[in-house]
């Protein structure tokens, strides 16, 4: 039993872990399904996985919603909305992160508000660290907190088994512990705080 879940009193965090790969053959789904059953064991969280393969959004801002678009963001929105914390799992592409991914975020607002947001990222020789720093700039943007501590995979593909599980789990369960924990204690404080005084307000 982890440090938050000891000290966890409300009712569980709703954690919405984002995976933000979307493309055909993506490695993604490995390290979403690793990581979602690790959230999976804590007794104070409920895990819902937000695929964004699976929910495509319409292309950003570049006009009015219409009905399809009102459609395409009722699998979205209200998810993110319930969500407490988020985690997001994200592949460096070009020294960043993709594209589907940064539509999601701005799409939404009020839902990233005043919550806490960690980060799983894989890629190459970085681990994914650099789309992990230029997202941070992008959620304090919309009023969201990252958490210092993140779960990275260098060389990602050779990190995992063919049971989907990585071949190594000593480093990354204990950064997931780690990372998770920390979302753990502000989705808590946070939410205490936004039931207490809407942000903002
Ligand atoms: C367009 C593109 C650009 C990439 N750029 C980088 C990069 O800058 N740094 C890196 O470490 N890996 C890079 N990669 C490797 C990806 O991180 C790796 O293929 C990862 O598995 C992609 O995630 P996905 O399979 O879930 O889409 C790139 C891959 C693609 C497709």
């Amino acid at each position: 039993m982890t440090t938050a879940t000891a000290a966890s009193t409300g009712a569980p965090i709703r954690l919405a872990v984002i995976v933000g790969s979307t493309r055909e053959g993506r490695f993604g789904p490995k390290v979403a399904n690793w990581f979602t059953g690790r959230a999976a064991l804590r007794e104070d969280m409920s895990v819902d996985v937000v695929d964004l393969a699976d929910t495509p959004l319409p292309a950003s801002l570049t006009h009015r919603p219409g009905p399809e678009d009102a459609k395409a963001l009722e699998a979205v929105t209200p998810r993110l909305d319930a969500a407490d914390a988020f985690a997001v799992v994200t592949p460096e592409y070009n020294h960043s992160y993709p594209a589907p991914l940064k539509n999601a975020i701005d799409w939404h607002h009020s839902q990233w508000q005043a919550k806490p947001v960690g980060f799983v990222s894989y890629g190459g020789i970085s681990g994914g660290l650099r789309a992990v720093e230029h997202l941070r700039p992008v959620f304090a943007e919309v009023h969201a907190v990252t958490v210092r501590d993140t779960v990275s995979f260098h060389g990602a593909w050779d990190a995992f088994g063919p049971d989907g599980r990585p071949t190594d789990p000593r480093g990354p369960d204990t950064a997931a512990t780690a990372m998770l924990d920390q979302l753990a204690w502000w989705a808590e404080a946070l939410r205490t705080a936004r039931a207490a005084r809407p942000y903002g307000a």
